[in-house]
């Protein structure tokens, strides 16, 4: 199969971090078809050659084994080619067009990693230059608007170019292996089902916690905050992934009907629980990898007045036979104490106690996500240090059954980027963002960017390094539960 890649923002910050490094891994590990071209494209006056050489510059601060060696990126640079486009100008479409249909490869795919607020630009300029037919495919980079208005206007420019399965709109969170392991154990096993229901689960808890807090981005991430910039997005993809019905079989839209039907159940806000039920931190000054780091507004590029949240923390319900009445937890923060993405499954005690129980013990299973990826189960079981409790056999004590994804799977394994790239090149949707989806997750968070933004009250500081503000806490201790790590 030939393909051309075309990207767009070829020199920007996205192909630079995450694309470029994964074309390579894939082509390394021999699964990107090999007649192929990337074409790299911005405004800059470059030759191919320099483009190779940029490209390059790359890998030289890569170190161990994804450092490619002088050869191998010999090869590789042998793909990429560059081409001027100023994306306001027809004439520089309509040249690269001339490009692509010269070599009228079988797939054609146009990567928009440039500013969100060219997406739409970049699109109509594409379907000008007739290079929107059938054998295109379009990748969009959230985020798609900042509000449901402009996702849906540029939902709709998209769509009045280009069929709903050419476009494919990236939520990075779904191609990372271990959100596929939590598709695979719902989907692929029988043991759990049964019990994923609210007859025997307490509630769910999804952290997406970084420790990093907003680096070089701080003026894209003023204008975003976390609401926008993980919650709308990768958490919601989660609370789908963990709540949907098993679909009717495996093509993209049996899954994205699936995952659109949770997304349409969430519990609506009201004032009372837009009150209660939702917490927005901000960090200040505090620790992080064991030095001393600055708080958010004496970040580059942040407003020193910025109410812009780094930490967000919901309680929500889905509101199905399923799952009425099983509080989600989600929570997702910067300079938070480590980096740990994991959902936890609480279930419900036993309905009896015969035995003599700690405080607090219930089943649980944590799907780990990172840095971690892995299931731990955690049981009850009598241990051998029952006996030294003073004769008393009939105590349990908590123990935990640990499956390790990267132990056993170790370097087959690809990174998310490199699995999506591949989906787009192969034309498989199941992991891309149906508009639909989008827009449902707008219109759920979007009451509580309105709620944000006519309180008074500014977002709770809390000191890096720290698990957000204290709120967090008091939100979920309200329904008689805690946070996993103050057990
Ligand atoms: C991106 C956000 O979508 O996801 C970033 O814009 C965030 O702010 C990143 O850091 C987290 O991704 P990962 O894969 O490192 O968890």
């Amino acid at each position: 199969m030939s393909f051309d890649l075309v990207l767009f923002g070829g020199t920007g910050d996205l192909a630079w971090r995450k694309l470029m490094p994964a074309l390579f891994q894939s082509f390394r590990h021999g699964t990107l078809p090999a007649n192929g071209r990337i074409i790299g494209v911005a405004r800059d006056d470059l030759s191919d050659d320099d483009y190779r050489a940029l490209i390059g510059s790359r890998f030289d601060a890569v170190e161990g084994d994804k450092r490619p060696n002088v050869e191998e990126f010999k090869r590789f640079a042998e793909l990429l080619h560059y081409q001027r486009v100023d994306l306001s100008k027809p004439q520089d479409f309509a040249a690269l067009a001339d490009t692509l249909l010269a070599r009228d490869a079988d797939s054609l795919v146009m990567y928009v990693a440039t500013a969100p607020a060219l997406f739409t630009q970049v699109v109509e300029q594409i379907a000008a230059a007739k290079l929107n037919g059938p054998k295109t495919r379009v990748v969009l980079e959230k985020p798609l608007g900042h509000d449901l208005a402009s996702n849906r206007a540029i939902n709709q420019a998209v769509g009045s170019v280009l069929a709903e399965n050419q476009v494919f709109r990236i939520d990075h969170y779904l191609g990372k292996p271990s959100v596929q392991n939590l598709f695979a154990m719902r989907f692929g096993n029988a043991l759990f089902e049964p019990v994923w229901r609210r007859e025997y689960i307490a509630n769910i808890q999804i952290t997406i916690a970084e420790d990093l807090g907003v680096e070089k981005r701080g003026a894209f991430y003023d204008q975003t905050g976390a609401l926008r910039d993980m919650v709308q997005n990768h958490a919601l993809q989660l609370v789908c992934a963990i709540a949907m019905e098993p679909p009717i079989n495996a093509h993209a839209d049996a899954i994205r009907d699936e995952k659109l039907k949770v997304l349409r159940s969430l519990k609506r806000w009201n004032p009372e629980t837009l009150g209660l039920h939702t917490v927005r931190g901000q960090y200040a000054a505090g620790t992080a990898y064991g030095a001393r780091v600055p708080g958010y507004l004496e970040e580059p590029g942040v407003d020193p007045e910025s109410r812009t949240e780094t930490f967000v923390a919901l309680r929500t319900e889905i509101e199905n036979w399923r799952w009425a009445g099983v509080p989600f937890y989600i929570r997702t923060g910067k300079r938070l104490s480590s980096r740990d993405a994991r959902i936890e499954v609480n279930f419900k005690p036993t309905p009896h106690a015969i035995y003599d129980t700690p405080q607090g013990s219930f089943n649980r299973l944590v799907i780990n996500l990172q840095p971690k990826d892995g299931l731990e189960l955690h049981l009850m079981a009598q241990g051998q240090g029952s006996r030294k409790r003073s004769g008393r056999a009939e105590q349990l004590a908590p123990v935990q059954a640990d499956l390790d994804f990267d132990k056993r799977f170790g370097s087959e394994r690809v990174g998310a980027y490199e699995r999506l790239l591949l989906d787009v090149l192969d034309g498989r949707l199941n992991l891309f963002v149906r508009s639909d989806e989008q827009e449902a997750a707008w219109r759920w968070v979007e009451p509580i960017l309105e709620y944000w933004k006519n309180e008074s009250r500014p977002p709770r500081s809390y000191a890096a390094g720290t698990w957000g503000p204290s709120a967090s806490s008091a939100m979920i201790a309200r329904d008689g539960f805690y946070w996993s790590e103050e057990a």
